[in-house]
């Protein structure tokens, strides 16, 4: 559906603050890129984790499904994303009540600290303790970033501004590709150190940028400043034509002001198609199986006969694919819209999937003996990067920030993005800490498993998502109400919209 557009244009001042704010999603990524590649690091293991050294070095098991399979190894990466888990619910009250800005700094912060401690960790201790801090920056990160890119947005270019901080979390990633690809070849073994520490760097972008960041009209408004958000918003559209995008922002901020105790509100009958969302969509999105890819690349290459350095080098290369084809989403999402992508996406990783769970099904079958040759081998990686192109386009920024900070109305909005957060780090942890077992008894048909979700959420979407291209982000209540299934939830009379315009729809 189809809404009307408010007055104003694409000024230069939000393109710059939307900037700044996605430079939030460098943390994200670089974290997600990083650990893999250190573990998987000699001097880092025997520092740290001298048994799972010692094991994998006596591990002569032919069989490859279950070469690599070591649970302490995987809970020291996977702490961090319990730690977000926590997090985004006090980063929650803190964007709501304080604005997101300071949800931003914060994050920032945290993780600036993080980085220090374990880029000059002496112990597991400061390891962990430096991760977690990590993890609590992310989740403020997480929380507040597409929060705050939905709410400056001008409606019709919502799409391309927030996924900027999907386009930094891919970066992120890809640094930390190049970055374990670079220090490896450190000889004195400090390179781990290096690959640590330089998560400064981003933190450092975002610290500094959330200072001189203004707050979003919504939350502005939400906390009873209604002068600065007008001027904000003047600033932002670039525009003294303001009157009926404030009005409607004042309408959201009554409705909002209202409400207490958003965590109980969001139980209520009208908000289920938001809470479902706001659960499935992060579910979904680890469900496609993305970061067995991204963790764990290196070792699934060296599980197909790679070298080490052909595996980190494979590694960059869909780190690579993974923001070049963000951009297609950038370019597109606003006017093919969120459901084509997102099944178009569906469709291509779906396929990938299939063949290549059979090309190992058939190199390694049920005993994973056997080895693979090259042009084999470099097959496989091509329909990876068919696959994370797929993703990147879809699933990536669709169902990691953009949708679940689009749908909430406002009273709701800190509250239900906080659930997509931790959702998401949840089933991030769950992979991570699954998939190497899993590989060890499902063999191929692990490909298959993620084939299977991938299907039930393409059907999920096609079925019971609704377009959001366009619509104004206070006026989503009118695309529920649109909605064949959803319909039934959203009461006839509606706070948020005037009787006339629920009338016409
Ligand atoms: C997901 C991450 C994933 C990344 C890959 C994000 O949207 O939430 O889990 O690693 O995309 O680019």
């Amino acid at each position: 559906m189809e809404s009307k557009e408010y007055p104003g244009k694409l000024t230069p001042f939000v393109v710059l603050t939307c900037l700044v704010a996605a430079t939030g999603g460098l943390i994200v990524g670089y974290d997600i890129g990083i650990s893999g590649g250190v573990t998987s690091m000699d001097p880092f293991l025997m520092k740290f984790f001298p048994s799972v050294y010692r094991k994998e070095k006596q591990n002569q098991s032919s069989n490859q499904y279950c070469t690599f399979d070591s649970q302490i190894l995987t809970t020291f990466t996977s702490s961090l994303y319990l730690a977000a888990l926590v997090a985004s619910f006090f980063a929650s009250s803190v964007t709501r009540i304080f604005g997101r800005r300071w949800s931003m700094l914060a994050g920032g912060v945290s993780f600036l600290v993080g980085a220090a401690l374990n880029g000059a960790a002496q112990d597991v201790f400061m390891l962990i303790f430096g991760r977690i801090l990590l993890g609590i920056g992310v989740g403020f990160i997480g929380q507040s970033v597409p929060l705050y890119l939905s709410e400056m947005a001008p409606a019709k270019l919502r799409g391309m501004l927030n996924i900027t901080c999907q386009l930094m979390i891919t970066i992120g990633i890809f640094s930390a590709n190049l970055i374990n690809y670079g220090v490896s070849k450190i000889e004195a073994g400090w390179g781990w150190r290096l690959s640590l520490a330089l998560a400064a760097v981003p933190a450092t972008i975002i610290t500094i940028g959330s200072l001189f960041l203004p707050d979003t009209p919504n939350s502005l408004i939400e906390r009873g400043h209604d002068e600065k958000a007008k001027e904000i918003l003047r600033k932002i559209r670039g525009t003294d034509d303001i009157l009926e995008e404030y009005s409607d922002l004042v309408a959201a901020g009554k409705v909002s002001k209202k409400t207490r105790h958003p965590w109980i509100n969001i139980v209520k009958r009208k908000y289920r198609p938001h809470l479902t969302m706001a659960i499935l969509i992060p579910f979904f999105q680890q469900l496609t199986g993305i970061n067995v890819i991204m963790f764990y690349a290196p070792v699934l290459f060296k599980t197909l006969g790679f070298g080490s350095n052909t595996s980190l080098m494979s590694a960059v290369i869909i780190g690579l694919v993974n923001v070049c084809a963000t951009f297609v989403s950038i370019g597109t999402v606003d006017r093919l819209g969120r459901r084509l992508l997102f099944l178009q996406g569906g469709f291509q990783m779906l396929a990938c999937q299939i063949i290549l769970g059979t090309l190992i099904a058939i190199k390694f079958g049920t005993t994973g003996e056997g080895t693979i040759p090259k042009t084999y081998a470099a097959f496989m990686v091509l329909f990876i990067c068919i696959y994370v192109a797929g993703f990147a386009w879809s699933w990536g920024p669709l169902g990691g920030t953009l949708v679940p900070s689009e749908i909430f109305p406002l009273e709701i909005r800190s509250a239900g993005q906080s659930i997509n957060v931790s959702v998401n780090m949840l089933f991030t942890f769950v992979v991570a800490q699954t998939f190497l077992p899993m590989l060890c008894h499902f063999k191929f048909g692990l490909f298959y498993f993620f084939a299977g979700w991938v299907i039930v959420m393409t059907i999920f979407i096609a079925l019971f998502l609704p377009e959001t291209k366009n619509v104004p982000i206070e006026k989503m209540i009118l695309v529920w109400k649109a909605h064949w299934f959803w319909n039934k939830f959203i009461p006839d009379k509606n706070e948020h919209v005037s009787t006339k315009v629920m009338a016409m729809i």
